[in-house]
């Protein structure tokens, strides 16, 4: 049995992978962290899992995570991440980052999106972009994951079959992004409140959303070239999920047939990205608590514009879901144990 941990247990992302990790053939939860005053049963912080498990909760430090575990997810906010992963990473045992303190390759633009100082420059070399479709190789062999974010897994996703084509006549292309309200944690305030979201529907961000250097850095590795995105997130008033719309202008005519084709392809021997047929969109509801991206195109001909559409669950195969694929590809496990 691998020995796991998930600490930033009482969050969105923490509780969805306790979820997934109890219920994994091949693991055993043995630590879980929160910042509670005293060791309190998880199910007295979250009734859910009741009758499930009778983990204690604790403020374990990062050494006790590592002491008791084989692989520790850190569920934790930017910032707070790298402080903890060197101190776990020190003593031999593996790290699944959700956050984005690992994804960035460039600290001048790390610091510039997330407004603070990088403490560990020189774990970024180490650290792999936990996206399977793109880096499972590199996965496999790493000990630092920077598990991906909810949209740009969601947009690269989209994207990347189709620039791969090089058939696109823009150095740019428009990504337009709708979230539900769990996207931003169980920790936000403000205009996140229930009454704030409900009945309503808003892009914020606009033009300087934290995803775009991400996204731009990853599509550079994977095309050999720059492409920029024109990212638009926004919020809708469910409770998760995401679905991304994206438009390429085409530099040569095709079809929506022929545009099926390159993503049934590209995507033939993955598990978790489903192509859909020709005239089918996806749908939030068909990949909610599964680790499935689902990924449509259309051709407007008239236009000679592609639209690629995809959805997936941002708990699921945007965080926790995509963190237990990492976790099966570094354990030697089958990459779709415990999530299908
Ligand atoms: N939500 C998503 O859809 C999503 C998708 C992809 C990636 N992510 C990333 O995953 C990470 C966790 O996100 P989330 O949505 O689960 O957030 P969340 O619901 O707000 O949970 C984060 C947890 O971290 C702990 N925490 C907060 N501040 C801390 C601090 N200063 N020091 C130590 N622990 C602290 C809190 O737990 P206690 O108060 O119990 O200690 C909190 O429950 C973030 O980096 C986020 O960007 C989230």
């Amino acid at each position: 049995m691998l020995k796991v941990g998930v600490m930033g247990v009482r969050g969105y992302t923490g509780e969805e992978l306790l979820r997934l990790l109890l219920g994994h053939p091949d693991v055993e939860v043995c630590c879980v962290q929160s910042r509670v005053e005293r060791p309190q049963k998880l199910s007295e912080l979250l009734p859910a899992f009741a009758k499930k498990t009778d983990l204690v909760c604790k403020n374990h430090s990062p050494e006790e995570m590592a002491k008791g575990c084989d692989v520790v997810f850190l569920a934790l906010p930017h910032t707070v991440s790298m402080g903890v992963a060197p101190r776990i990473l020190a003593e031999g045992k593996k790290v699944i980052d959700l956050s984005a303190d690992f994804r960035l390759k460039d600290t001048s633009v790390y610091e510039r999106y997330y407004k603070t100082k990088h403490l560990h420059p020189g774990l970024l070399k180490n650290s792999v972009y936990g996206l399977p479709e793109l880096y499972r190789e590199k996965i496999k062999k790493s000990a630092l994951v920077a598990n991906p974010g909810c949209y740009p897994t969601s947009i690269l996703l989209a994207a990347i079959p189709f620039l791969k084509r090089k058939k696109t006549s823009g150095a740019f292309f428009v990504a337009d992004a709708k979230s539900g309200v769990t996207g931003a944690g169980r920790s936000s305030t403000g205009a996140f409140q229930f009454a704030d979201v409900n009945e309503s529907f808003k892009a914020y961000r606009v033009g300087e959303h934290q995803h775009v250097p991400e996204m731009e850095e990853i599509l550079a590795d994977a095309l050999g070239e720059k492409m920029q995105v024109v990212f638009t997130p926004h919020l809708v008033p469910i409770n998760r999920g995401i679905l991304s719309t994206l438009y390429f202008p085409l530099s040569e005519k095709m079809t929506t047939g022929e545009l099926v084709r390159v993503y049934s392809e590209f995507y033939r021997n993955e598990s978790f990205v489903r192509v859909l047929p020709e005239g089918v969109f996806p749908e939030v509801k068909n990949v909610l608590y599964t680790n499935f991206c689902d990924v449509a195109v259309k051709v407007d001909e008239e236009r000679n514009v592609a639209v690629v559409l995809s959805a997936l669950d941002n708990l699921m195969k945007g965080a926790s879901g995509q963190a237990v694929q990492n976790m099966n590809l570094l354990a030697g496990f089958t990459e779709t144990k415990g999530l299908l």
